[in-house]
């Protein structure tokens, strides 16, 4: 099913705050592919995190690429802020707003276009637009607040998606978000996530770089 490299991204929300840009560092040296930011507006999601300024800052010292996480009721209003800080850009498909022109836009700015998932939206929401992205991100919780659990019932869409992209010829990546680790992470690869946001189980784990490896499945 996973036809390629399996990408680690440890999620900046489960870091000290306090310490943010050494807790980037200590990802990257632990083996990150990318840093996960998630953005909240305590509107779309019942919490509110960081924005334009915090991401700005952490592009100034970040190696690896930005994929930003936007939970905002209003993407297409403030994703020209990110972009010149991000690799990826993930708007939500259940806030009501231009999808397709906001994604098009996305890519048109210089960033990789990325639609998330809810765990209750039905797949059909997304499906007509697997062609017109580079990363579907499948939540595995619902979104607002790290160290949830895993919902396995999401494997449903991550498998759809990974069938469709083989048939339409497609090649996006699939990327799980929530309460990811090693045992959960062996689920989501095995049904084709190829992306693994993880923020507890690797900013928590006493050795970041085996909890990485074990992410990966090696
Ligand atoms: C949840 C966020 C996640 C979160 C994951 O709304 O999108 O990125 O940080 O945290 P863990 O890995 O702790 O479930
Ligand atoms: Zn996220």
């Amino acid at each position: 099913m996973n036809s390629k490299p399996i990408i680690v991204a440890p999620s900046v929300l489960a870091s000290d705050f306090s310490q943010l840009g050494a807790e980037c560092a200590r990802m990257e040296k632990a083996g990150a592919d990318w840093l996960h930011l998630d953005v909240m507006d305590g509107h779309f999601v019942d919490n509110i995190t960081f924005g334009p300024p915090v991401v700005q800052s952490l592009a100034k010292i970040a190696t690896v690429p930005l994929d930003t996480h936007l939970m905002l009721d209003r993407p297409d209003h403030f994703f020209p802020r990110f972009i010149p800080y991000s690799s990826n850009i993930t708007i939500h498909v259940e806030p009501d707003y231009d999808i397709g022109g906001t994604l098009k836009s996305i890519r048109a700015a210089g960033a990789t276009s990325g639609l998330a998932i809810n765990p209750p939206t039905s797949f059909d929401k997304v499906e007509q637009f697997l062609d017109q992205i580079d990363l579907l991100l499948v939540m595995t919780v619902n979104p607002g607040f790290g160290g949830q659990k895993f919902i396995e019932e999401t494997m449903v869409k991550v498998k759809r998606a990974a069938e469709i992209r083989a048939e339409r010829g497609l090649n996006f990546h699939i990327e799980v978000d929530g309460g990811i680790y090693a045992d959960t992470a062996a689920i989501a690869r095995a049904s084709g996530a190829n992306v693994l946001v993880v923020g507890t189980g690797v900013f928590t784990a006493p050795d970041a770089s085996r909890a990485i490896k074990e992410l990966r499945g090696a």
